[in-house]
């Protein structure tokens, strides 16, 4: 615990950022089982943004291991503290207004929810957006190989397969991926940024 701290504030307040850049920041946060096609379609949404002249950018659960992460595992108190991190990060980038687009299992919906409570209290928006397909659909497409693995008992606590996944109750986005494209993914995300008021029309159809 950090004691003896004040919170220093800025000169520029979150709207008059938001004015001299002329973009909102939000989290959209992907939740679902490995291959349910989260890192696909924010890879996707991030490129389709950006081309729109929009700056999004994209946390991987993957890559973030490699670096920020790296000292954590799969146990129930890292997956907690990954997502806590994550939620943080994503936060950062919000506040920066920025689209910060998150591609994480995130198998816990309390750990889901302590991150959205985190960017209400800031007033930023968050966007839980479940990526879903059923077990067998993802361990039919199984990418990495992950599936096979764990089932072979050579990756423990796998999500799905030997460790829980919660799925989220009242996603704001609820994407089928065995039923929908990934364009037709993207573009649910999109119409709902809209929709909200997030991004305007006008700059997504200019170059989109
Ligand atoms: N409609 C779809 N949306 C997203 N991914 C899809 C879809 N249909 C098939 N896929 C495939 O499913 C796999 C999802 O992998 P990935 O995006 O890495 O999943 P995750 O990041 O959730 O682990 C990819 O091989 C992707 O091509
Ligand atoms: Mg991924």
């Amino acid at each position: 615990m950090s004691t003896n701290i004040t919170w220093h504030e800025g000169a520029v307040s979150k709207e008059e950022r938001q004015s001299l850049l002329g973009q909102k920041g939000l989290t959209i946060w992907f939740t679902g089982l490995s291959a349910s096609g989260k890192s696909t379609l924010a890879t996707a949404l991030e490129q389709t943004l950006l081309h729109s002249g929009i700056s999004a950018y994209r946390l991987d659960g993957d890559n973030i291991r490699f670096g920020l992460n790296k000292n954590l595992g799969f146990g129930p108190d890292d997956r907690t503290e990954n997502i806590r991190r994550i939620g943080e990060v994503a936060k950062l980038f919000a506040d920066a207004a920025t689209i910060a687009v998150t591609s994480f299992i995130s198998p816990y919906r309390q750990d889901r929810d302590s991150a959205r409570a985190l960017h209400e209290a800031a007033g930023i928006p968050f966007v839980e957006v479940f990526a879903d397909a059923p077990l067998e659909v993802v361990e039919q497409r199984d990418p990495k190989g992950l599936y096979k693995k764990a089932k072979a008992g050579e990756i423990k606590e796998f999500t799905g397969i030997s460790a829980p996944y919660e799925a989220p109750e009242k996603a704001d986005i609820h994407i089928k991926t065995h039923e929908t494209s990934v364009e037709e993914g993207v573009k649910i995300v999109l119409d709902y940024l809209v929709e909200k008021g997030y991004v305007q029309a006008d700059k997504l159809k200019k170059t989109a």
